[in-house]
């Protein structure tokens, strides 16, 4: 029995003590956010001679060819595991199959080479391998005649777009379409033409979203509509861990979930299963809407870019993908 304190409460837990100064905080913190942990995904867009801002998104620019090895560069001397590159072709060259993906010069084939022989080995190079930048139509595939993507054929392209990227000199594919078959197809056809090394990023579990929205400028989309009919429905759980558990046995050697901050639980979930490490991407509208409230005088910018992330980190994921990456390697004030 403990004794009474001087009010005459019996009180022992008082779990307040571990909160009383900023160095007992920090000895007891569980959770972490190195830089090492995060990827900087990046626009690289034809035809730019100097980087040009993306309106919906402060702080975060489209990309030329010159420019997009400096912000590499930064990005491996701050310590970031890697640079997610999305090529952004001339609006006049999109075209129904997204030929542009194809093309030995196209621009994200020629983004991937260039930042390659910028960094080395001393950055991870990662390709998103999907085709609405590509498309006319802004869809992931191809489309059959009734207007629906093509699973089948649209996975053929991805697989022929993870070889080209990997002569470029990328380390990790990120196949982002959705397309049933994807990651079994990629891995087959990066072993046949003898990249063994060549990593996986899977996005198993993607979401149709809204958060999306600034992503669409960013590439210069030019969908209609939506996704629903490949990303998958923000009302189920259950069949990410499907997802997840058919990426790995097609030779996933990671997994992500996207969007992040509305799928904390699914990033948990994935995470308590699986024994691959474990991506989340914090997408363009996540970081946005905070950009934005920010900019008002509405939020901590700091202190919710901190946040975002470490929870992100305590949800589960191992690894991710924030457009706050240098900001935040290159700031200690933001780290913990
Ligand atoms: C597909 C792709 C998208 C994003 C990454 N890869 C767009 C989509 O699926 O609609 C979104 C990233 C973001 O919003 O930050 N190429």
């Amino acid at each position: 029995m403990a004794a009474l304190n001087p009010r005459g409460l019996n009180l022992p837990d008082r779990p307040r003590r571990l909160r009383t100064n900023p160095v007992v905080r920090r000895m007891v913190a569980e959770t972490t956010v190195a830089p090492r942990q995060l990827i900087l995904p990046a626009f690289v867009a034809e035809g730019l001679t100097e980087p040009r801002p993306i309106t919906s998104m402060p702080g975060v620019e489209q990309h030329s060819l010159e420019s997009i090895k400096k912000l590499a560069h930064d990005a491996a001397e701050a310590g970031l595991a890697g640079i997610m590159l999305f090529g952004v072709p001339l609006p006049e060259k999109k075209d129904a199959t997204g030929s542009q993906a194809l093309a030995g010069d196209g621009i994200l084939n020629l983004a991937i080479a260039a930042v390659h022989a910028e960094v080395g080995d001393d950055l991870l190079v990662m390709s998103d391998v999907c085709l609405d930048e590509f498309t006319d139509h802004g869809h992931c595939g191809v489309l059959t005649d009734d207007g629906v993507v093509d699973n089948d054929a649209t996975v053929e392209l991805y697989a022929q777009m993870a070889v080209l990227h990997a002569e470029a000199g990328v380390h990790m594919v990120g196949p982002s379409g959705m397309m049933d078959g994807q990651v079994g197809a990629i891995r087959e056809a990066l072993d046949q033409a003898g990249h063994l090394d060549t990593a996986i990023l899977a996005y198993a579990a993607k979401y149709s979203s809204s958060y999306y929205g600034p992503f669409r400028e960013a590439v210069g989309s030019s969908l209609k509509g939506d996704r629903k009919t490949y990303q998958q429905d923000l009302a189920n759980v259950r069949e990410s861990l499907r997802e997840v558990r058919l990426d790995l046995g097609q030779g996933a050697d990671l997994v992500m979930i996207k969007p992040a901050l509305s799928y904390l639980d699914v990033i948990a979930r994935v995470a308590e299963r699986v024994d691959v490490p474990v991506a989340a991407y914090n997408i363009s509208g996540e970081y946005s809407m905070i950009e934005a409230a920010a900019e008002r005088g509405w939020i901590d910018r700091d202190a919710a870019i901190t946040e975002t992330l470490t929870s992100i980190r305590r949800a589960g994921a191992d690894v991710i993908l924030t457009y706050w990456a240098l900001e935040y390697a290159t700031r200690p004030e933001l780290q913990r």
